[in-house]
């Protein structure tokens, strides 16, 4: 009889079991949005990235509708061979119009973005300088690249400057270097050394990319991103956003110069070997920049939220890490109480997912919390005093 190979994923998983980190993925029934039923439970959503509601923007819906009955429900093709539709270039325009370059170029996920882009414009004579807390899909992309990785820890702007300056890279010909940060860390929710990073890229010639994808629709004018809020338009050569969080369909972006789009058109793999996106995504995308421009009271509304819940938890006494951004954590220190928490959270009424090693140090295991534009003050005082019981059973709040 034939042995089964894969036995050994099987032991992995009872490790994980054993360790109270196995997950059982929560089951939606129904559309994501403030509140939702998730495992046959209504609970308050605290998981979502839905920031501003867009998932089920009546804007959103009919125009993927609409592009739905007249186009269909498929692209059929990659990019580069009969998958190019007007309506993705015109969202690549209304993109690159919205963010201030001279062009953007669309991939299939955010991952897909930063994956693809860090692989297509390094080779294994450069250098990625790189966040300690830079999104898996940064890390990916950089080992794709065969470049030589080089990480800072979080937010270090001295090292990164002293990992530059040993480097033997100058700006013209020879090796390259990349230094790259998230915009907003989507674990603690604090926002990236930007402004910072940039001058240390410029001393050195590097190139600097910034990856804005919980920033998009959040941060700057119109939710134009971090480089808008901090104020860096032309110092940021690459920038990534994403159209699957606050932008509410599915996708993610690089804006920046004409030829890094072409080149990235010409060599970026998820672009020349994997399908695009089918029509009522593109259109949806669209409808969505046309909110962004249109109703910055969305993102009013999710900063007011992002206020009132951060301070009622701080006001609880919990541990609510460095958080700048509608991402805050509650940090509980280890793996199964940080998981016990979110499931005794979620049997009253409250969905904030769990967060524990690998994805954060082992001792800052935590359960997360997003506020989005769409949630009532009731809804957000209703978890507020979720948390407050739950946190006293637990020991987590001290009285
Ligand atoms: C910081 C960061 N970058 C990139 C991504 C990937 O974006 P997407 O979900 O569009 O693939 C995520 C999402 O998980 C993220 O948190």
């Amino acid at each position: 009889m034939r042995t089964d190979p894969l036995a050994y994923l099987s032991s992995e998983l009872d490790t994980l079991k054993a360790q109270g980190l196995y997950r059982h993925l929560r089951i939606l029934e129904g559309e994501q949005g403030p509140t939702a039923t998730f495992d046959h439970r209504g609970i308050v959503n605290l998981s979502s990235n839905n920031y501003l509601g867009l998932t089920t923007h009546p804007r959103l819906r009919e125009a993927a509708l609409a592009a739905t009955r007249d186009l269909g429900v498929g692209s059929g093709s990659v990019r580069t061979i009969a998958g190019t539709m007007d309506i993705h270039m015109e969202l690549e325009r209304r993109l690159a119009a919205f963010k201030k370059t001279e062009a953007v170029v669309v991939f299939q996920s955010g991952f897909a973005a930063n994956a693809g882009t860090v692989a297509a414009v390094l080779s294994k004579d450069d250098f990625v300088v790189s966040d300690e807390l830079n999104h898996a899909s940064i890390i990916d992309g950089s080992r794709l690249s065969r470049a030589t990785i080089k990480v800072f820890p979080h937010k270090d702007v001295d090292a990164a400057r002293k990992v530059l300056r040993d480097l033997p890279v100058r700006s013209g010909t020879g090796p390259r270097a990349l230094l790259i940060t998230d915009g907003v860390f989507s674990m603690d929710g604090d926002l990236g050394a930007v402004p910072d990073l940039c001058r240390v890229a410029e001393e050195f010639g590097a190139i600097m990319m910034v990856d804005d994808a919980h920033a998009s629709g959040v941060f700057g004018a119109n939710g134009r991103g971090t480089i808008d809020h901090f104020g860096v338009h032309g110092r940021v050569d690459i920038q990534v956003g994403t159209l699957s969080k606050a932008i509410g369909a599915l996708g993610g972006y690089v804006a920046g110069s004409r030829a890094l789009i072409e080149f990235l058109y010409h060599r970026a793999r998820p672009f020349l070997f994997s399908t695009s996106h089918p029509p009522a995504v593109a259109a949806a995308c669209i409808a969505a920049v046309d909110v962004l421009e249109q109703e910055p009271q969305l993102i009013e509304r999710l900063w007011d939220n992002t206020r009132f819940f951060k301070a009622g938890l701080k006001a609880l006494g919990l541990n609510t890490g460095a958080s700048e951004s509608p991402i805050t954590p509650v940090i509980v220190g280890e793996g199964a109480l940080a998981m016990k928490l979110s499931d005794r959270l979620f049997a009253e009424g409250v969905f904030a997912q769990g967060i524990a090693f690998p994805t954060v140090a082992r001792d800052k295991a935590r359960v997360r919390t997003i506020v989005t534009a769409t949630h009532t003050r009731d809804e957000l005082q209703f978890a507020l005093d979720v948390f407050k019981k739950v946190g006293g059973e637990l020991g987590i709040i001290k009285h």
